[in-house]
């Protein structure tokens, strides 16, 4: 296939032979700080997020960031600023999204299974939208508004059968996956939908998977969808809000963003509908660096093996989806050693292993490297496993930078459990 090489701004590149962001050299936040850490950029949360808006232009939509690619406070306010809405899945990520004041009408509520606690606080906040993904879940928003005496604007999350070609653990618009109704159900569910009395039922959601670099199957998806509108236009059952879900991926994408919200207006009448568009990966994932130390380095017969501090539990996208995120010196290096070699983190897991090359550069103990493009599903998707400290977060804007999350501490992980002697 043929691809559009869409060159995403790095916002980390090396002058002097140091990695540097806006007026940073990341040198020295690591020297003055233990590692690992994530680094962000203030100018490029920014810029991705005014770069994807105003490919809108023309189009009153709602940019809900999908939350779940990354939930820092610092990064939500900045973003809150700019006008961003949120798309949330839990009922932590929802008091996240109001703790940094993203309005409850710009706030979606997505996700395949919803505590009857997270809807009731979603319904009494006035959260904009709640996206159901089966009758049953359907039926319980309905009790649970007539209880509380707010009605409730829902869509219904269909399942348009696309298949997005991308990696299998990260699609989600195909029948046999979990999420959403089938089209033929979405149907019979709007037909009836008088039924809902303390809801109201005028939305249709999708999501068909994640990191996908081809324009097609978003028109298959869009397709579907205004087929069905059209089938419900003709017994009289008004939609009013499509939310066309995230999933634009990062690298190597076949479009550009234009062609992208084109593509919206040509199978959406925008002007009669609220679209809205649930980002994450592309807003977040290029505004952020891994930054990590290389303990050991260890030959043997068959590979050198650079053992450095971040592990798979810091950085989850390469054990999981077998990601291959590019890895840096934070200092310039010349030379490549021909070795094979291997970036392993310090886990008990043969899957703790980061990127593996025949040629890699020829870096020592002590220095710093810096896995890229880890602003999503970074963070947000560590762990304490091997009863590892959640990681300090900071955040670069211009000449300087500021800690926007402490290393978590080894009492918090601890005190907590209840010792029964
Ligand atoms: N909306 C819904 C309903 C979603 O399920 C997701 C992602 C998004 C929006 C945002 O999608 P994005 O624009 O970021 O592609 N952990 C995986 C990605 C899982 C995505 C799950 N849903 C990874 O690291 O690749």
């Amino acid at each position: 296939k043929e691809f559009i090489k869409i060159t995403f701004m790095s916002y980390f590149t090396y002058s002097n032979n140091f990695l540097k962001s806006e007026g940073v050299e990341i040198q020295k936040i690591a020297e003055s700080r233990s590692t690992p850490f994530y680094c962000y950029s203030k100018k490029a949360i920014t810029e991705n997020y005014n770069n994807f808006k105003n490919s809108f232009k023309n189009m009153d939509v709602k940019i809900c960031f999908s939350l779940k690619s990354n939930s820092n406070l610092s990064i939500l306010n900045i973003l809150s600023n700019l006008g961003a809405g949120a798309d949330v899945v839990s009922e932590g990520e929802l008091r996240k999204a109001l703790r940094a004041n993203i309005e409850a009408n710009n706030i979606v509520f997505s996700g395949v299974g919803k505590t009857e606690e997270e809807i009731s606080f979603a319904i009494k906040n006035h959260c904009l939208q709640i996206n159901v993904e089966s009758i049953s879940e359907l039926n319980r928003v309905n009790t649970i508004a007539g209880k509380i005496g707010n009605k409730q604007k829902v869509a219904l999350r269909i399942n348009p059968n696309v298949d997005p070609n991308t990696h299998g653990k990260i699609t989600t618009g195909k029948i046999e996956n979990k999420f959403g109704i089938s089209v033929n159900d979405a149907f019979n569910i709007f037909k009836n939908s008088s039924e809902y009395k303390n809801i109201i039922l005028d939305g249709i959601a999708f999501h068909i998977g994640s990191n996908i670099n081809e324009i097609k199957p978003f028109e298959d998806s869009f397709q579907t969808t205004s087929t069905l509108l059209q089938n419900l236009s003709d017994i009289n059952i008004p939609i009013e809000t499509i939310d066309v879900g995230g999933g634009v991926g990062i690298e190597n994408i076949n479009f550009s963003y234009s062609n992208y919200s084109n593509l919206i207006s040509k199978y959406f009448d925008t002007s009669q509908k609220q679209i809205i568009i649930e980002p994450g990966r592309s807003i977040s994932a290029n505004t952020g660096i891994l930054v990590s130390k290389i303990l050991y380095i260890k030959k043997t017969e068959e590979r050198k093996f650079i053992i450095i501090d971040a592990g798979m539990n810091d950085w989850m996208r390469a054990a999981l989806y077998d990601a291959q995120h590019e890895i840096v010196p934070i200092e310039k290096k010349q030379s490549k050693d021909s070795v094979e070699t291997m970036v392993v983190g310090p886990i008990c897991e043969t899957t703790d292993q980061f990127i593996s090359s025949k040629e890699y550069f020829d870096v020592k103990e002590g220095e710093y490297l810096a896995i890229l493009n880890t602003g999503a599903y970074g963070s947000s998707m560590s762990s304490n496993y091997n009863v590892r400290p959640l990681l300090e977060e900071v955040m670069i804007d211009g000449n300087s930078y500021y800690k926007i999350r402490s290393r978590q501490k080894f009492e918090d992980l601890i005190n907590n459990e209840i010792v029964i002697d």
